[in-house]
């Protein structure tokens, strides 16, 4: 039988004794992440005995095989934890580090011109790779089971070998030519040169062969061995600076999660080098302060104004809190969001050019979410990235691994706009060893009865879907009502509110722009939203974003 056919044969099995399986499935945790083979390595490992921190990693690596193009581990991600053990809750930082050699220098050509493509994809552009210590540190510190029984699955996708979705094949097809430019002569994801087709089988025996070191070493070879010296190498082929040593100072780091309250909920989520916490918490904390909207006109006006002034201070505020002093407490002390609120009017909207510019001295689709949760109450809520689609498009001969191209989230010239429009100021500079800001918002919301595993990627507008998806479950949505939200944005500059095709009506956007917004409507729909929630009876409510063609059956 074709892998399609078993599909489409265990769909109906699935439909015919859905209860049963589904008890089954309760019994032991629930897993949403953004590819159905992800989601399945998870579950095994639940079932295999593996808590929801040994399912996370399982995830992670099969991600890695599955989706290649939007995370792996080649690229780094923020992994929020929560142990029903004590209520521990940490963040554990995988993000890229730059490597010693960086400076902005890199991206300039000899008359001293940004030549922005270097910055932007090849090796110029990837950072040091966090998400292989990050799964090795899971695995050890809070795992029950060997890192190699987690990893198993996504050695098998790697070596066995799995059949390529419509998804996967198109990313091949749009992306050729980044692929062309940096990956070939041998690169997996161009077969004979050519793209991807739905239903191929891909088999990746570099990638298997790295993740099976990995799964025996705990990240040794990767960083200190054989993995890292073809990992070197094939960066110095392409031009760029990384060293041995680069890759033996990647450090893993544990921080306190970003924690709020809003109304009952606590919201847990991402710290700096995440701006995704904070300004999350900002906005919520301005809307706190807010009449509550008349109409939807009034409410996107309000969520717009909030998002304003909290990407104002994001910008110009956040960085690597290792590298620069994140004033954070003060951007979430009520009194000072209360003030932020003060200036909203609700018949007009402040031109972003209108707010002052903060004070320094005020004391900040590609990549994948995933959500995981066990029976005996761990969580996980898992942002991770390569940054764009196959992130520099350099997959490393020999290692089958994808490398990001994170260096691109600094901000490579103070006051113009990055890869998503963001206008960032010096606390983002690149600098070596430092870790590049980032709006991923993996993100807990504890609720008296309920709560909720959460996170999406998609650029900027991580923040803005989180927020939404935040005030969604407050309201009482479920999972499904939660990853299907019709989306908008605004991120102070560019100065407009942006939705979602079919996300506004005419009527709207007139009512909208008399209130004095620009209001545009993109081509593209935003986010890959992943949830599960817990429900106060101790079921699980899961659901993928149903703009996720991995789950279309081909
Ligand atoms: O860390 C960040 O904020 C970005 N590198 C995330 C990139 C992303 O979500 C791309 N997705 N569409």
């Amino acid at each position: 039988m074709t892998e399609r056919a078993v599909r489409l044969f265990t769909a109906l099995i699935l439909a015919l004794v859905w209860i049963p399986a589904a008890d089954a499935a309760e019994r032991v945790g629930a897993v949403a992440s953004a590819h159905p083979l992800a989601d399945a390595a998870g579950m095994e490992v639940l079932e295999r005995g593996g808590n929801a921190f040994d399912a996370a990693v399982a995830v992670s690596a099969a991600l890695s095989v599955v989706e290649p193009y939007s995370s792996g581990i080649g690229g780094g991600g923020f992994y929020l934890l929560h142990r029903a053990e004590a209520g521990l809750q940490v963040m554990v930082d995988g993000r890229e580090t730059a490597p010693a050699a960086s400076s902005v220098d890199l991206y300039l050509d000899e008359s001293g011109e940004l030549v922005r493509e270097r910055a932007r994809e090849g090796a110029l552009s990837a950072g040091i790779p966090g998400t292989p210590a990050a799964l090795a540190h899971i695995a050890d510190r809070y795992g029950e089971l060997a890192l190699a029984e987690s990893l198993a699955p996504a050695i098998r996708l790697a070596e066995a070998g799995f059949e390529v979705d419509a998804r996967f094949a198109d990313m091949t097809v749009r992306y050729r030519d980044r692929l062309e430019r940096h990956c070939l002569p041998d690169c997996p994801f161009l077969p004979d040169g050519r793209p991807l087709r739905p239903g191929e089988r891909l088999l990746q025996p570099a990638l298997a062969a790295t993740l099976r070191t990995l799964a025996a070493d705990g990240g040794e070879s990767f960083y200190r061995g054989e993995t890292a010296q073809a990992l070197v190498e094939a960066v110095a082929e392409r031009g760029g600076v990384w060293t041995r040593q680069d890759l033996a100072d990647y450090r893993v780091v544990e921080r306190e999660p970003a924690v709020g309250r809003f109304g009952e909920h606590r919201i847990v989520t991402a710290s700096p080098p995440s701006s995704g916490g904070i300004t999350l918490l900002q906005s919520l904390g301005m809307l706190g302060s807010l009449p509550e909207a008349a109409d939807d006109a009034s409410r996107i006006h309000q969520l717009a104004e909030v998002w304003r002034r909290a990407f104002r201070d994001r910008n110009a505020l956040i960085g690597d809190p290792d590298f620069v002093d994140v004033p954070a407490a003060r951007m979430l002390d009520p009194h000072y969001l209360a003030e932020l609120a003060e200036g909203i009017r609700h018949d007009r909207a402040t031109p972003s050019s209108a707010l002052p510019a903060v004070d320094p001295l005020l004391e900040g689709e590609s990549t994948s979410h995933y959500s995981v949760v066990d029976a005996a109450g761990n969580r996980v809520a898992a942002t991770q990235t390569v940054n764009y689609r196959f992130g520099a498009g350099i997959v490393a001969e020999g290692t089958g691994v994808t490398l990001n191209n994170e260096l691109y989230d600094f901000a490579i010239v103070v006051g113009e706009p990055d890869a998503f429009g963001l206008i960032e100021g010096r606390t983002n500079l690149i600098e070596p060893g430092k870790r590049p800001l980032s709006s991923m918002t993996p993100t807990f919301i504890e609720g008296p009865d309920r709560t909720a595993v959460l996170g999406t990627p998609g650029g900027s507008w991580i923040i803005t879907m989180v927020t939404l998806g935040v005030l969604d479950f407050v309201a009482g949505g479920d999972a499904a009502s939660m990853v299907s939200l019709e989306r908008f944005h605004h991120q102070y500059l560019p100065d407009r509110i942006v939705f979602e095709p079919g996300a506004l009506d005419p009527g709207l956007a007139s009512r909208l722009r008399c209130l004095g917004h620009e209001v545009v409507e993109d081509d593209d729909p935003h986010g890959n939203m992943n949830v599960v929630i817990v429900n106060a009876d101790g079921s699980f409510d899961v659901a993928h974003d149903p703009r996720n063609k991995a789950y279309a059956v081909f």
